[in-house]
């Protein structure tokens, strides 16, 4: 079904949700499904180059190299909503396997249209659930950095047990980086950074990079993202963890 936009933008097209059951068999997500809108021209993305940009989920796991056609260190962003930053270090880093994992369909298709237009060859998407795809479909010591960049905040208390980072979370990222490996979150919401803290600092596998309990300034290399824009425009802090896997 096609359902025109507001005047002189884009049209919508109203695309099959995913199931839930295909995203993911945990019962706690991290996520939610949102209505399953896309552009046309997302939708064409989607249709015409997930099927060569796209991993599709393995339950078992998977040897990255012959998925980017090479032997490279790999780094994956976890939630990479519209795919600006996946892209942008893509370009940056062209010696760097880029694996992107988001659940959102019209934001994949976003990131796919810019993968095109940038011809980058580098990139690889996995429609699914982060959490499966770290315990399930990587391998021990395959990344040489995972990026967790504005996670969803869960800010109720009730909610909590939906925020990615728990022990389950850091079991799969300590399993999948390599020893030198680099964890690297940020949010812009106080109480999930606290979080991300405590639980970091009570974790032997993993050096805070900033010493014992500091937190980290933005590196200039992290591009800013369409969620830390809208942190900055409510007056949030931003603070970013960077780990070593030791
Ligand atoms: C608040 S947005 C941030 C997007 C982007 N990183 C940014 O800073 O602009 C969080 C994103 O993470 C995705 N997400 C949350 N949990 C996920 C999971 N378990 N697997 C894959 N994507 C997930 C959501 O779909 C959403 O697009």
């Amino acid at each position: 079904m096609v359902i025109p936009d507001k005047v002189g933008n884009d049209r919508q097209t109203t695309v099959d949700i995913p199931s839930l059951d295909r995203l993911t068999r945990r019962s706690i997500r991290s996520f939610v499904v949102r209505n399953g809108r896309t552009t046309d021209a997302q939708s064409d993305a989607l249709q015409r180059l997930l099927p060569h940009y796209g991993l599709p989920y393995s339950d078992s796991p998977i040897d990255l190299a012959p998925a980017f056609a090479r032997s490279a260190p790999a780094w994956l962003e976890i939630g990479f909503g519209n795919g600006d930053v996946l892209l942008n270090m893509a370009a940056e880093h062209p010696d760097v396997n880029m694996l992107g994992v988001e659940v959102h369909e019209s934001g994949i298709g976003h990131a796919l249209i810019g993968v095109e237009a940038q011809a980058l060859d580098n990139v690889r998407i996995v429609q699914h659930d982060a959490m499966e795809v770290l315990e399930n479909m990587l391998t021990a010591q395959s990344l040489d950095k995972v990026l967790l960049l504005f996670p969803d905040p869960w800010r109720k208390k009730r909610h909590h047990k939906r925020r990615i980072v728990q022990t389950d979370f850091l079991n799969a990222v300590a399993n999948t980086l390599k020893p030198g490996g680099v964890l690297h979150c940020a949010t812009d919401w106080a109480d999930y950074g606290t979080w991300m803290l405590e639980k970091l600092e009570q974790d032997d596998r993993f050096m805070n990079q900033a010493g014992p309990g500091q937190i980290s300034t933005r590196p200039a290399w992290r591009p800013v993202t369409r969620f830390e824009r809208r942190g900055h425009r409510l007056g949030h802090t931003v603070v970013d963890l960077l780990y070593t896997r030791r």
